[in-house]
């Protein structure tokens, strides 16, 4: 099961996933971009099943996993993928809403899922649960601080559910990505540039690091498979960067 699976990074994930053999859940909130992930996964004669759902409403959530169950049974992986980039500003002028927002789906949604997968893997006694946090989530980002918070907040919820579900042989760990190349970082980097009243060359500097490159999602795809193998059986708790080496802690 990927969640954010229409688009960007959780696209690639869930196509790397069916390219391994995974039958996959494929989560978003839109249908239509939703059809085009499991278009590509058909093309290359992978199996998934589209499942449009807003994972910050329980009901949904609920519902989302027995649908999959009355499909394949069981849920072997979850990776909590769906996520926002939240209102940007100085602190002071971000509102109620726009903070909640951000914590609703990058926190709360992520809670969701892992609250309504979990009991199955722990009837199974097995299984793998992989978070997507960012390098927001161990440094700062000026004025994005919904986003920097609720990414930092995966950590936490990563740690914790590790130890809760350890004995069930369920591994719980964090991929921190760094700027991943795409739209979006393309917009992200042209708001620093203004923030900080400099280039977008300049601005784009401050988001890569030693490899001097943006980080491509197939790199992030790449460490959820390991983390869901065999070889990555005893790593859980993990916070794990992918980020070309910008972060190293
Ligand atoms: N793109 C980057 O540079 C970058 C860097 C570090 C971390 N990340 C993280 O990686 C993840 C994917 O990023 P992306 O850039 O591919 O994002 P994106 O904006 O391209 O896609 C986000 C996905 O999340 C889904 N989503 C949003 N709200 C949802 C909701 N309420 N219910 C269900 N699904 C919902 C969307 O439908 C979409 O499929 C996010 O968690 C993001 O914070 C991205």
């Amino acid at each position: 099961m990927v969640t954010g699976a229409s688009q960007g990074i959780g696209q690639v994930i869930a196509t790397r996933m069916a390219e391994e053999g995974a039958k996959v859940v494929l989560v978003a909130r839109s249908k239509a971009n939703l059809e085009e992930t499991a278009k590509q996964i058909a093309d290359k004669g992978g199996t998934c099943l589209i499942l449009p759902t807003d994972i910050t409403a329980e009901s949904a959530v609920s519902q989302m996993v027995g649908d999959t169950l009355s499909a394949y049974g069981t849920i072997d992986i979850l990776v909590n993928n769906s996520g926002v980039a939240g209102e940007m500003g100085p602190l002071e002028e971000i509102s109620m809403d726009g903070w909640e927002d951000c914590f609703r789906v990058n926190v709360t949604g992520m809670f969701l899922c892992c609250k309504h997968v979990v009991p199955i893997m722990k009837e199974s006694r097995a299984g793998r649960i992989v978070n997507i946090s960012s390098i927001t989530g161990k440094r700062p980002l000026v004025h994005r601080s919904p986003y920097a918070a609720s990414k930092m907040a995966v950590l936490g919820l990563t740690r914790t559910l590790a130890f809760e579900v350890g004995e069930y042989g369920i591994t719980v760990n964090t991929v921190c990505p760094g700027a991943t190349e795409g739209p979006r970082i393309r917009k992200v980097i042209a708001n620093e540039a203004q923030a900080l009243g400099i280039s977008l060359k300049d601005a784009e500097k401050n988001f890569t690091g030693p490899l001097n490159t943006l980080v491509e999602p197939e790199d992030t795809a790449n460490m959820c498979i390991y983390l869901c193998s065999e070889e990555a059986a005893h790593m859980t708790g993990q916070d794990i960067n992918v980020t070309g080496g910008l972060c190293w802690y």
